[in-house]
């Protein structure tokens, strides 16, 4: 999409698309301005990060994600402080342990793997699992949710809402005794709000995560770093922001005008949806110099890819976290990483970008 972002941005920054019925915009400026102004640009819409995917199998009712204040604020309020570094780093170990579980699966088998099914794909929706506190042998009613629709979100919804009534009787530490028992606003969540939680959290936070882990490899390959990002000659946070930026995950953000805007010479009508393509602010050359190159040691990177604005993503830091915390295992324990195949095949929605199968050999 890079060549089309680029032409985009010079020609037709702003402009309406008569087939999908929305205007897309293309510039980093822009694009901030829509994201941060939830006056103007609003989120309530049917909209899930992920729904316009063929393979997404969860409904989201009514969450944070498609809510404005002052509804977003106290959905988001009672869950913000669970989400952030300091309180994730408690699971560091246990990302660790995962890790290292995949890997000695996998290379009992041989060296030869797909580094985005074999290895990445389980990693996400176990994690979040584990922070919820999800026991790890119920890890297939999360990790099956993408696969077969129906059946598992019945199954995942039966399950969360026995494992809320258990919580109500008996709180343990974890997060979802946290929310059930938090009352921002003198009432407790209600157990469909509960449960719509838990679907955001797997849906906005487990492909969007494989993608990351998948891209990383397939960048440091690519540009042959993994030498480097191996020894710490260059700094994995530095480089995973990088990935993050040159090929995010996530290529749009939707919003909804509450009123009349002009931009660009044109004027955006009251309840004209909005496309922000981040993936293209990303690549803007008026905020990145050599917005091209992939340069795993880019500072500062102040790329969209987590969006802005009070609906950032909540997941930033754990996604971070469990990035660098997983790939340092895997490069740990992995000298070297060849990619077998000169076939990339992409994931082709609007929203996820990335590849699907990333098959490599590797030397341990
Ligand atoms: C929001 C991207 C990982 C949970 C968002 C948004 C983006 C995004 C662009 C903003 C959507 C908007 O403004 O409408 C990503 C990417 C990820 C990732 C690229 C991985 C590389 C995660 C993880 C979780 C998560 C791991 C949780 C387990 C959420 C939630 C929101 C959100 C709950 C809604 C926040 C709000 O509305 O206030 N994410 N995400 N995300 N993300 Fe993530």
């Amino acid at each position: 999409p890079y060549p089309w972002y680029q032409k985009m941005r010079d020609t037709a920054p702003v402009r309406y698309d008569e087939t999908r019925e929305c205007w897309d915009m293309f510039q980093y400026d822009d694009i901030q301005t829509v994201l941060t102004d939830f006056d103007t640009f609003s989120s309530e819409h049917d909209i899930s990060l992920g729904n316009e995917s063929e393979d997404s199998a969860l409904d989201l009712g009514e969450t944070m994600i498609n809510r404005d204040p002052p509804e977003h604020e106290r959905l988001r309020g009672i869950v913000d402080e669970y989400f952030q570094p300091g309180y994730l780093r408690q699971f560091e170990e246990n990302f660790e342990e995962l890790a290292h579980t995949q890997l000695d699966q996998i290379l009992a088998d041989g060296t030869e793997f797909d580094f985005a099914s074999e290895f990445a794909a389980p990693i996400p929706a176990i994690v979040i699992g584990e922070i919820l506190g999800i026991p790890r042998e119920k890890r297939e009613i999360l990790t099956g949710v993408r696969q077969d629709g129906d059946n598992t979100q019945r199954e995942l919804k039966e399950y969360i809402t026995g494992l809320v009534q258990e919580r109500k009787e008996t709180p343990t530490d974890d997060i979802l005794s946290e929310v059930i028992h938090a009352t921002p606003d003198g009432k407790e969540m209600t157990a469909e709000e509960i449960y719509n939680f838990c679907a955001l959290l797997l849906l906005a936070g487990s492909h969007t995560t494989v993608t990351l882990l998948t891209n990383a490899i397939w960048m440091f390959t690519e540009h042959d770093f993994i030498s480097d990002v191996r020894v710490g000659a260059i700094d994995l946070d530095t480089a995973i922001e990088e990935v993050l930026r040159y090929q995010p995950s996530v290529h749009t953000v939707v919003r909804t005008a509450t009123e009349d805007v002009a931009l660009h010479g044109n004027t955006i009508q009251e309840g004209d949806r909005i496309v922000a393509w981040v993936g293209s602010a990303n690549r803007d050359p008026r905020q990145f110099d050599d917005p091209e190159t992939f340069d795993p040691e880019r500072k500062p990177n102040p790329h969209m890819t987590f969006g802005r604005g009070i609906h950032v993503c909540l997941g930033a830091p754990l996604a971070r976290l469990e990035a660098r915390t997983v790939l340092r295992v895997f490069f740990d324990r992995i000298s070297d990483v060849d990619v077998t195949t000169d076939e990339r095949t992409p994931i082709t929605t609007p929203t996820l970008w990335g590849l699907q199968t990333l098959p490599i050999s590797v030397r341990t």
